[in-house]
């Protein structure tokens, strides 16, 4: 049975929604706006200004869409980005191959990110290097700690709470250098909080359209 249905998000971008979980993957005020606002403006941006070379982990690797934004990102300025993403629930390549990002931002690198080999580290373009594990983040065991940015774009803690707590954030603070940056769309309290406890600095700011704010935290 497929679990996922393919959907058109308000900029005319596509997006999922998975019924084993009852969550869509991004927000349907336009998936492709959120992305662009909460990773690449607020998330890749900071690291841009503040290190040479980019070392990314994103949770949740799902339709790609964040990692083809920061691919282009880097083959546009030609800096060098290294991302690592985790993903438990691969989406099958027939739904990757029917998602309309590439036309939209002008990039042909979609399905070539989601055909990648899992859990070897490849090249996407001279700037961009991927590395996709298969698995749950609280299960995978990292053999590096020198991630400067982190996307967190785990399902909402409504669904998910295992994966917004104190813990977990203490976890991914441990591969992360002094200095990093997370950023996530989620600004729930309880979130705020779980990040200050597990030793970052929280900064709000605005969303994109449909969103009031935005979480920035500094390690
Ligand atoms: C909000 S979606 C976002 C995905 C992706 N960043 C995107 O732009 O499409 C959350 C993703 O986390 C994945 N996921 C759920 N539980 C997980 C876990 N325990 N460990 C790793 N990934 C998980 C889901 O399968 C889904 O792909």
């Amino acid at each position: 049975m497929n679990d996922l249905d393919t959907i058109i998000t308000q900029d005319g971008s596509h997006t999922l929604f998975s019924k084993k979980f009852n969550q869509i993957y991004h927000s349907t005020f336009g998936a492709i706006q959120e992305s662009r606002r909460v990773f690449i403006e607020l998330g890749l941006e900071y690291a841009i200004e503040h290190f040479s070379e980019i070392k990314v982990f994103e949770m949740g690797f799902g339709t790609g869409l964040n990692a083809l934004m920061t691919a282009q990102v880097a083959q546009n300025r030609h800096i060098k980005i290294d991302y690592t993403t985790v993903e438990a629930y691969p989406i099958a390549i027939e739904i990757a191959q029917n998602l309309n990002y590439d036309g939209l931002i002008n990039s042909n690198d979609l399905l070539k990110l989601h055909q990648q080999d899992w859990n070897i580290k490849d090249t996407i373009n001279q700037y961009f290097t991927l590395q996709k594990i298969k698995g749950e983040l609280e299960k995978t065991i990292f053999d590096t700690n020198d991630f400067n940015l982190v996307y967190y774009d785990a399902f909402a803690p409504e669904t998910q709470p295992e994966l917004w707590t104190q813990e977990v954030f203490e976890k991914v603070a441990t591969i992360m250098v002094q200095g990093g940056v997370l950023t996530t769309y989620c600004s729930k309290g309880y979130v705020q909080r779980n990040l200050k406890a597990a030793g970052f600095r929280v900064e709000k700011h605005a969303g994109p359209v449909g969103k009031r704010e935005i979480i920035r935290a500094i390690l």
